[in-house]
């Protein structure tokens, strides 16, 4: 394929693309900038199209599916989906310049059989497939900033039991940097946590999931990424009004938090009236929010494993697969290691040593792939924090 002079062809995962030439858009931090491109790509969201891609081959079991990438950029997601997880579908994007490499990637690629490119608006797209009667086994959201706009839209034309990939990057809203922000645009209170992170996709899952039992679709968060960034957290969708209240139920509640000690717990009452902090404060209680697992450990299992098998799954992905199923069984937020020690006046010790210190103890824990510095465990706070007294100073 002739390039023209201001790009260049690259591997990603098993496809071949034709981007603007990306040291042109490099800082001088040397990371590139995808924003200044003319068409979108991140090189450092590649794990979240591996992920994207293992995900899929989880979920579907080597039955064809069909897919919408409905924000595809250079067409790489959806690309990569048809190769690896053996979809076809859709790829689609708003922008002309993106239409030109859409264009040129999947026939570079040999896929003008099983993949179709759009240049639509993305809900315009989606809410006319559900005229079309056309039906979709997997939603792909990944967008600028929040994936709000476009979030009832996805949902539409799934199928009754379908898949959706979700992106965040307003990572700031989500991890309550700007707190009236996250109130408006998901709908919970909250401060600044030492696991912000992980609260990031907490939110990012209520907020999905009661805008689905609006629209009587149940979704089941199976896997949740922070990396860098952006938040992307896959969901099993169903549609049923039961199920969806089920989840509401079950699911959405509170967190409430002692900012002063970091003790921490889920509760399904806002007017919790019970819990005090060790300290003698009262504790902040924040919601609606996600309280169940945010994980499911059968597919985080089955990913770590799967990374470890295909070679184009880069080595970065390989890592954090592993380390995602270690910390899946563990639903207590993490614990900032560095900030629990602040509060308690001592040297922070090494996480993996309280990690296996902790094991040892009998209760689960395990180093995040959130947060270096965090910790996971389901040992009780009194545990943790005696844990962390005795290996203060020993590294
Ligand atoms: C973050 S980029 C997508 C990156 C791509 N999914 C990937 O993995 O490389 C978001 C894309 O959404 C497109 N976009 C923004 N608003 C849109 C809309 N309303 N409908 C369709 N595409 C839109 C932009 O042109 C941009 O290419």
């Amino acid at each position: 394929m002739a390039l023209l002079q201001h790009e260049e062809l690259i591997k990603e995962g098993l496809a071949t693309l034709v981007i603007p030439r990306l040291d042109y858009y490099r800082r001088a931090d040397g990371v590139v900038e995808p924003a200044w491109m003319p068409v979108f790509y991140n090189p450092q969201a590649v794990l979240s199209r591996d992920f994207t891609s293992m995900f899929l081959i989880y979920a579907m079991r080597g039955k064809g599916f069909f897919f919408v990438d409905a924000l595809s950029g250079t067409g790489v997601r959806g690309i990569r989906i048809a190769l690896e997880a053996g979809g076809v579908g859709i790829i689609n994007d708003v922008d002309p310049r993106a239409h030109y490499y859409m264009v040129k990637n999947t026939k570079l690629n040999g896929l003008e059989g099983r993949i179709e490119v759009y240049n639509s608006e993305a809900n315009t797209l989606l809410n006319n497939l559900v005229l079309t009667g056309m039906i979709v086994d997997y939603v792909d959201i990944d967008p600028y900033g929040s994936p709000s706009p476009h979030i009832d839209s996805a949902l539409k034309p799934l199928a009754k039991e379908a898949y959706i990939g979700i992106t965040a990057t307003d990572t700031g809203t989500l991890s309550c940097s700007y707190p009236y922000k996250a109130l408006t645009r998901y709908w919970s209170n909250c401060v600044k946590l030492d696991f912000e992170k992980e609260f990031a996709i907490r939110l990012l899952i209520s907020n999905v999931v009661l805008r689905g039992g609006a629209l009587e679709v149940a979704l089941e968060p199976l896997l949740s990424l922070a990396y860098k960034f952006y938040v992307r957290v896959f969901f099993k969708t169903t549609r049923s009004a039961k199920q969806a209240r089920r989840l509401v139920e079950e699911c959405i509640g509170y967190l409430w938090y002692c900012p002063s000690t970091l003790e921490r717990g889920f509760t399904s009452d806002v007017n919790n009236p019970d819990v005090r902090c060790s300290d003698g404060t009262k504790p902040i209680l924040m919601g609606r929010v996600w309280t169940c697992n945010i994980q499911n450990h059968e597919v985080t299992s089955y990913i770590a494993h799967l990374a470890h098998k295909l070679d184009w799954v880069s080595e970065e992905s390989k890592t954090i697969s592993s380390l995602i199923a270690l910390e899946s069984p563990i639903n207590t937020p993490y614990y900032r290691l560095d900030k629990l020690c602040s509060t308690l006046r001592l040297n922070m010790p090494s996480p993996a040593i309280v990690v296996n210190k902790l094991a040892e103890l009998g209760y689960k824990s395990s180093r995040t792939h959130m947060d270096p510095r965090g910790v996971k465990t389901d040992a009780p706070y009194d545990a943790l924090v005696e844990v962390v007294r005795e290996l203060a100073g020993r590294r």
